[in-house]
């Protein structure tokens, strides 16, 4: 093949693939062993399997860096904070997935670690409280109320003082940016969600262009021993391939979605930041080559009505989850975990690959039923 190098959506199709020898296959196997005949670099199981290389060499090329697999987003998220000391510093937003946040307020709560909570848009803020901290964790855009942190001033300015930094890519997929050529030490994935691209799988990768790092989380998962399936594995590559395609789908979808939901009477506040009026857009536009497929917004009504919104739709899929070939939604203050920041009425949709028509028109039956159901209650 020539030197030149190949586009995102391209690599997406054609890395992992086994070596192009006669009659060997176009995909790889899924190696179902849990153990390997003595003498070579895998050994066993849990250290190493031939259907997770294949994935983590189609995310490294994506990303930029040694890529390793995980069992789930938040156990490839766990693997970073645990090669931190007991009681370090760290910085991080205090809006994020609501996993994420948990997991943070428990190592805050235990002294596992002593997290500085900032606004992540408030790019002063950040670089204060990352004076004397070990580590700097973004989320970008922010699950679920899509706020965007000022990356590319973030990671030099934590390069400057020797913070380690950790990107939370999932909502953006490196199709949109790319951390580590920023200067990230860590990039992390919910594989589950726009790499694999089909709800079907749980997995989690983390990505990294340094050696010695990379060696150090491949030992935290050797021994936490949170791997993935083979099969899985196999599902999240299939996936990959048609990342490209799915991702120019559903972001024009979500642009579409957002606008028409922009001037509905019953939206009160629509969160897009591809949206020229969302106050998130200038920055986002700056350095993102595109702004997602996770709409959300809130409806001129309390929670309950919310509810009966995503209660409501034929196409929609009422579901938690995201970043699947299907629309789907929720509200996400339905789950306990969820921060109370995030208001009562907001819905979160991950606006799919379908005709856009079709999923306007079950937004706008189910806003519609919504009303109906409610006056047939309370007459
Ligand atoms: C932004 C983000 N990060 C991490 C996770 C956790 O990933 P997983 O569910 O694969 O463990 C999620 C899950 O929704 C997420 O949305």
């Amino acid at each position: 093949m020539s030197e030149r190098a190949l586009n995102p959506e391209t690599i997406a199709i054609s890395a992992g693939r086994p070596a192009r020898d006669t009659d060997a296959s176009v995909n790889p196997d899924i190696s179902i062993s849990s153990t390997f005949h003595a003498g070579g670099p895998i050994g066993y199981g849990r250290y190493g399997n031939s259907s997770w290389s294949a994935l983590e060499d189609a995310i490294a090329q994506l990303e930029g860096g040694a890529t390793l697999a995980f069992s789930s987003g938040m156990s490839a998220i766990s693997a970073v904070f645990s090669l931190l000391p007991i009681g370090a510093p760290i910085v991080a937003s205090n809006q994020g997935y609501s996993g994420t946040m948990a997991l943070l307020n428990s190592y805050q709560a235990s002294g596992r670690l002593e997290v500085r909570f900032v606004n992540i848009t408030d790019t002063t803020e950040v670089i204060n409280a990352m004076n004397g901290a070990a580590f700097l964790w973004i989320e970008s855009p922010t699950n679920p109320c899509l706020e965007i942190a000022d990356l590319p001033t973030l990671i030099v300015a934590a390069r400057n003082i020797s913070v380690g930094v950790g990107v939370d890519n999932t909502f953006a997929t490196p199709l949109i940016q790319k951390p580590l050529e920023m200067g990230a030490d860590i990039v992390m994935h919910s594989v589950t969600k726009y790499l694999a691209g089909h709800s079907d799988v749980i997995m989690g990768s983390l990505s990294t262009k340094i050696p010695a790092l990379h060696k150090r989380l491949e030992d935290a998962r050797k021994l936490n021993g949170a791997i993935p399936g083979p099969f899985e594995a196999w599902l999240a590559l299939r996936g990959i391939r048609t990342l490209g395609m799915r991702m120019e789908r559903a972001q024009s979808n979500a642009l579409e979605i957002a606008t028409r939901l922009s001037n509905h009477p019953d939206i009160s506040r629509v969160r897009y930041p591809g949206l020229l009026t969302d106050s998130q857009y200038p920055r986002a536009a700056s350095f993102m080559k595109g702004f997602g497929a996770i709409v959300s917004f809130e409806v001129v009504a309390d929670a309950a009505h919310a509810d009966r919104v995503c209660n409501s739709s034929d196409l929609i899929t009422h579901a938690t989850s995201l970043g699947g070939v299907e629309s789907l939604w929720e509200r996400r203050r339905r789950w306990p975990l969820e921060s109370l920041s995030v208001p009562e009425n907001l819905i979160r949709l991950s606006v799919g690959c379908e005709n856009v028509e079709d999923i306007w028109v079950d937004i706008e039956q189910s806003l519609e039923r919504a009303h109906t159901v409610s006056s047939e209650l309370f007459p």
